[in-house]
């Protein structure tokens, strides 16, 4: 399957716009995508206990777990910054740590600085991960 990569940034960008970060005003949204094109979208939701704030990029993978669906996971692109888009949003170590639970050392990090599109695979991003093999 080829992922069109631009359009996943657009839907991340899209997703943004419901972000909740009254107290960071650093907005970010993301755009999970499946085998089969489905599209999961998430926001960050903050919280004024802060600890009790999540990322978009969790978010989406919640929601598509939650769902109950498809766990074919290829890509999730992110968009953050705290006004225009203009730097890359890279996935906090938290949400690598979710990612390499769902998704295999392939899966694609798609990024945005307003400008170009940048890819990475989780291996680059988060490699020597600790997963479910360790503690089998
Ligand atoms: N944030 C994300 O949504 N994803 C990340 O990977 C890094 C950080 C959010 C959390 C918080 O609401 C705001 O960005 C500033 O840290």
């Amino acid at each position: 399957m080829k992922i069109d990569y631009a359009d996943l940034v657009k839907k991340a960008t899209y997703a943004r716009v419901s972000a909740y970060a009254p107290y960071s005003k650093y907005k970010v949204g993301a755009a999970l995508i499946c085998g089969d094109g489905t599209i999961y979208k998430g926001a960050n939701i903050e919280n004024s206990a802060y600890s009790e704030s999540v990322c978009a990029e969790r978010v989406a993978f919640y929601h598509a777990i939650t769902k109950g669906g498809n766990r074919d996971f290829k890509a999730i692109a992110i968009v953050g910054a705290k006004d225009d888009i203009c730097e890359y949003a890279f996935p906090c170590g938290s949400c690598r740590q979710v990612m390499s639970e769902f998704c295999d050392e392939n899966f694609k990090i798609v990024l945005y600085n307003g400008k170009e599109i940048k890819t990475y695979t989780l291996k680059k991003l988060f490699p020597e991960a600790f997963t479910k093999n360790n503690i089998k």
